[in-house]
């Protein structure tokens, strides 16, 4: 696993208990940070901690609901207890819903946005404060390809990903001259739980072959990146959204 230097820095990974989190995780402990694997899936973050913790890292688990202002808080005060906040990873996501506009109900939608785009706000709401008074840091918040093109039947989630990168380019601009920088990852479709829960077989394979490289990717190939931006190796990286998409937008 490539690691980049990020020793005695806490890290916040939220949806860290599965997928793309759980590999981003895995990741910034293998690099030093001490990580706190937030989940509303408590158990599911606990073996994440667990795996971290046998390979020699440091972690802790929170279960709690990003979408929850209290629950945010208390992410920022525990990741703090591990030492300063220094990197925030706003990874946790749902799929929802498919069905095409007139036929989504508001309740769908709604639930979209509010884990997909409302709960960052709140995340960096806390996060921000705290990298501030801790000298500095780095937030990447996980977009998607589809924050950049569309997809049949899933416009909520096409809009959460298109508004979290205008969010992450906005707190860049705001944050950049207090030593933070923000910025937003698109991966292509990667096998995840995420993934296998709302597309059939038949989708799955049609999608392999929409990415150049003939495949899905996979978590750790997300994890790679995402440890890169939040080190001090992209120094200069901020307010910009990075593919992680095998090809997929390049056709
Ligand atoms: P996943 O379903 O494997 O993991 C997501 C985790 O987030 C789960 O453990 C879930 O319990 C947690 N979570 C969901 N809502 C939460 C909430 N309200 N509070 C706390 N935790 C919550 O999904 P995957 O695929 O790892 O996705 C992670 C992120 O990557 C999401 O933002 C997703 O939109 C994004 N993404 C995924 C792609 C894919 O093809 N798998 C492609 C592009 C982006």
């Amino acid at each position: 696993m490539a690691t980049y230097d990020v020793a005695g820095r806490s890290a916040i990974v939220t949806g860290g208990g599965s997928g793309i989190g759980a590999a981003v995780a895995e990741v910034l402990a293998a690099s030093g940070a001490a990580v706190l694997v937030v989940d509303r899936d408590e158990a599911g973050a606990r073996q994440v901690t667990e795996r971290i913790t046998a390979a020699g890292g440091t972690a802790e688990t929170l279960g709690g609901d990003v979408t929850d202002e209290a629950d945010v808080t208390a992410m920022v005060a525990a990741a703090g207890r591990l030492g300063p906040l220094r990197i925030a990873v706003n990874n946790a996501g749902i799929g929802g819903a498919a069905a095409p506009v007139a036929d989504l109900s508001v309740a769908d939608w709604r639930k979209v946005l509010d884990v997909n785009l409302d709960a960052v706000f709140l995340g960096m709401r806390a996060q921000i404060p705290a990298m501030i008074a801790a000298g500095g840091g780095a937030i990447v918040n996980m977009a998607s390809i589809l924050g950049s093109v569309g997809f049949a039947n899933s416009s909520a989630y096409v809009t959460s990903k298109h508004g979290l990168i205008g969010l992450t380019r906005n707190a860049a601009l705001e944050y950049a001259a207090h030593g933070v920088r923000v910025v937003s990852v698109g991966p292509g479709f990667i096998a995840t739980p995420l993934v296998e829960r709302s597309l059939d077989e038949p989708t799955r394979t049609h999608l392999d072959g929409k990415h150049a490289l003939g495949r899905m990717g996979r978590p750790d190939e997300v994890a790679a990146l995402v440890a890169f931006l939040a080190s001090d190796a992209a120094s200069f990286i901020t307010g910009s959204y990075h593919l992680v998409d095998g090809g997929y937008t390049a056709q």
